[in-house]
């Protein structure tokens, strides 16, 4: 049975002078778009996790270049001003490259003299946003293709239309796999402390009219030695030259799992989530986020006893993973000879 193709929901919306975005800490309660008009409140809202996933804080990140020089040109010093707010920027996370990346892409054109440098800044954070749309497409179908007539799968976290431009990585080769009609079968890890599973990725398959089953993170084993799924399907925050892969904390654990279950991993990431600059994961900067997102209010005091490790994400090795899929192409068995392959 195939499934028509449909539109999934949007984490990010640009109107010309303003993004909004959609307020995941609200889902699934509530539908909530916030409107920001300064690069400040972007860096805020990547900070806060209104936004989040790796693509779409680099998307998030770019249109916040544009709202700056907005807000900025052509007054005295503005390309000093775009400057300082791009370091507002890069500071709101650490881990996700793509933020940089972005970063980086609209720095370089900042560089560039031209006419109006404005409506330039503006067509490239457009075209991050439909390129990213379209590498997630792409990424779904060469996704899809590895995973063959495999019938069931385990997602972690969200990677899908809320952390990207739109479509999704692991949740965009889960789409396409279920139109084609072999999937039959996802579940969801609930992805502790933030719960982006529990919260986001079910809601949104929901969306979309894909039916899902919602674990705690702690039955992924059982789920694992039950043989009930074929594959593990994730997104990535960072990819390091030799393939090892910084995703939501929960990636290593599961990894190691399935290595023992023999079950197989693929990561689904657009090429922007690539670090060349790394050599492996060993460097790749892990945030750290606040022990409030894990421990009970009555621990938070000054003189409490308890506090909290809150390393928010983990870095998988590659031997661990079966395939790194990305718009460019798929490497089998990254831990055997990286990624390299895939640079351009
Ligand atoms: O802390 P988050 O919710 O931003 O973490 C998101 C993830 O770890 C995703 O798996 C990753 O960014 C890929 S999203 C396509």
């Amino acid at each position: 049975m195939s499934h028509p193709k449909q539109l999934s929901v949007q984490a990010l919306q640009w109107t010309g002078n303003s993004l909004k975005v959609l307020d995941q800490r609200q889902l699934p309660q509530k539908i909530h778009y916030h409107e920001y008009d300064d690069a400040v409140g972007i860096a805020e809202a990547i900070g806060s996790m209104q936004v989040r996933g790796a693509p779409a804080i680099g998307i998030a990140a770019a249109y916040g270049v544009v709202l700056s020089a907005l807000q900025h040109y052509p007054g005295l010093d503005w390309q000093t001003r775009v400057n300082t707010d791009m370091q507002v920027l890069a500071a709101s996370r650490p881990t996700a490259v793509n933020l940089f990346w972005a970063l980086e892409q609209m720095r370089q054109q900042l560089a560039t003299l031209c006419s109006n440098p404005v409506a330039a800044l503006n067509t490239l954070a457009i075209q991050i946003h439909q390129d990213d749309i379209a590498a997630n497409h792409a990424m779904g179908e060469r996704g899809a293709d590895v995973l063959g007539d495999a019938k069931a799968v385990l997602t972690h976290c969200n990677a899908g239309a809320l952390a990207t431009g739109g479509y999704g990585t692991a949740l965009g080769v889960i789409r396409s796999a279920y139109q084609r009609g072999n999937l039959q079968k996802v579940y969801a890890d609930e992805t502790r402390p933030w719960l982006q599973g529990a919260r986001l990725t079910v809601w949104e398959l929901a969306q979309d009219g894909i039916p899902a089953t919602l674990i705690a993170d702690s039955a992924a084993a059982w789920l694992m030695k039950s043989g009930k799924i074929d594959w593990i399907i994730v997104g990535a925050d960072r990819i390091a030259a030799n393939g090892d892969v910084a995703n939501k904390i929960g990636t290593y654990s599961l990894a190691v799992l399935a290595k023992y279950h023999g079950v197989k991993v693929m990561v689904a990431a657009p090429s922007s989530t690539f670090d060349f600059s790394m050599e492996t994961g060993e460097h790749i900067e892990i945030e750290q986020r606040h022990a409030k997102e894990l421990l009970a209010d009555c621990y938070l005091g000054a003189d409490s006893l308890i506090d909290a490790w809150n390393p928010v994400f983990d870095v998988t090795p590659a031997n661990l993973i079966s395939a790194i899929v990305t718009e460019r192409g798929v490497v089998l068995n990254p831990g055997e000879h990286g990624v390299r392959s895939l640079a351009q």
